[in-house]
């Protein structure tokens, strides 16, 4: 059988953009840039991106076009029966882990749509929101109206992945990115043309140095990751969808840009209006679900953008859940045989199942508490600041120092056909820089050094 593939430059574009583009850009990037202090953790991240973030891309647009394989196979085709295969093994661990703990925030994202389009959250007062939303997502004991909504996530979820590439995950992201962009762009319009607007654009864009932890710059590489879908083969998988005549350095440039565009277009339409209404920039994961549903409160047409922002927020997170649930389930089809739609059944049941405690803990489990941090966090944790960075770091040296910079430009050139003239600093990027960086924050922040 012929394998699945992306049908158009376009279609690749928005499905890896999908990808990379969701609840890290409009809900994770806010909030962390929030309680970090800002535009010098805004520096970082931005840094963390360029020289590490798009060599890893183009590392892993290369490695899965070259295989035409799923995550750990492609490793295997490459380099036969080598240790770097468990690289690809990682990467499948951790989008179970990833899409458990995603599918809790998205399950409240679909929560606040439901009772958005019903009118019924415009008419909630900013003093009653706390409350509000705390009832909401506290799950456990007779509220299992969280665990419902991550239900409903992980269905749609299952529903477009069995669909397959060109009419699941190529039809619906080209369809929905450009949805998203246009309501983020009136959304940034009405957030900057607020009274008082200017102290966010200032809180986003001068950086204060001294609001910068160690562990801020650990967050900041992790969340380079977490954005831009790098670290366990979620754009290697893409990138084994894609043909050979494609051009692979500017599509990892395309999607690179799109992405960091859009946290910071999201960064606009959240801060200014946070400062406008005289709001706390650092209230945490509830940013999005306290903070700004106050300030929709308070503004002309408030119930329509907030829908609008909700909805937005809704189809973001599913262009990315579909993309970790693809990286596990090309794997066992192709590995095992089996057909896409039972493998896609079992693994998103499974990673509901595993999703349920990460839910509970902003309720019945908030107590349980492991290293100090409840479920939720210890899945984040884990996954985006050690399991991706370390992703990155063994995918890099797997290009730098196991197949070679040599074959992975032939790759990226269309052996040769095309120009790509930074090769050498990709090369350089690839061995040393990327490597070397995620490796001292590793260890740096982590406390080991
Ligand atoms: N990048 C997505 C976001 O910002 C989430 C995501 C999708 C992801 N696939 C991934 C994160 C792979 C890490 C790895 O919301």
């Amino acid at each position: 059988m012929k394998r699945d593939g992306f049908s158009s430059r376009f279609g690749i574009l928005a499905a890896a953009a999908g990808s990379a583009i969701g609840l890290g850009n409009i809900w994770r990037f806010p909030y962390i840039t929030g309680e970090n202090g800002g535009a010098a953790f805004i520096l970082v991240y931005l840094v963390c991106i360029f020289l590490i973030g798009i060599p890893v891309m183009l590392s892993e647009l290369v490695i899965g076009r070259n295989a035409q394989s799923n995550a750990i196979s492609s490793f295997d085709k490459i380099k036969p029966n080598s240790p770097w295969k468990f690289t690809g093994v990682l990467g499948v661990l951790t989008a179970f882990i990833i899409l458990s703990f995603y599918s809790t925030i998205a399950g409240w994202v679909f929560a606040y749509i439901g009772r958005a389009v019903t009118g019924q959250l415009s008419s909630i007062s900013p003093a009653e929101l706390p409350q509000y939303f705390g009832n909401i997502i506290n799950a456990g004991g007779s509220n299992l109206e969280p665990i419902l909504w991550q239900f409903v996530v992980m269905v749609i979820t299952g529903f477009i992945v069995i669909a397959g590439i060109k009419k699941g995950v190529e039809k619906y992201s080209k369809l929905l990115m450009p949805i998203l962009l246009g309501l983020l762009v009136v959304l940034a319009i009405r957030s900057l043309t607020l009274e008082g607007a200017y102290k966010g654009v200032e809180f986003l864009f001068k950086p204060d140095f001294s609001s910068l932890s160690v562990e801020g710059v650990l967050e900041a590489l992790g969340h380079a990751f977490f954005s831009l879908s790098l670290g366990m083969c979620t754009i290697l998988t893409y990138g084994s969808y894609v043909n050979k005549k494609e051009r692979l350095p500017s599509l990892a440039l395309q999607i690179t840009f799109a992405d960091t565009a859009i946290a910071l277009l999201a960064g606009i339409v959240i801060f200014p209006a946070v400062f406008a209404y005289g709001l706390s920039p650092d209230s945490g994961p509830d940013l999005i679900f306290i903070t700004l549903p106050t300030v929709f409160y308070s503004m002309p047409f408030g119930s329509f953008f907030q829908m609008l922002f909700l909805v937005l927020i809704g189809i973001a997170s599913i262009t990315s859940t579909i993309s970790l649930l693809e990286v596990p389930v090309s794997y066992f089809t192709e590995e095992f045989k089996l057909s896409r739609k039972k493998v896609t059944i079992l693994i998103t049941s499974i990673i509901f199942l595993l999703g349920i405690p990460s839910t509970l803990s902003f309720g019945s489990l908030g107590d349980v508490t492991i290293f100090g941090k409840t479920f939720f966090d210890l899945m984040d944790f884990t996954a985006s600041n050690i399991l991706l960075p370390v992703g990155g770091l063994l995918i890099s040296l797997f290009i730098g120092w196991g197949w070679g910079i040599r074959n992975a430009v032939k790759e990226a050139t269309n052996d040769g056909n095309i120009e790509f003239k930074l090769a050498s600093a990709y090369g350089f990027a690839t061995k040393y820089l990327a490597p070397i960086g995620i490796f001292v924050i590793l260890l740096y922040s982590t406390g080991v050094i």
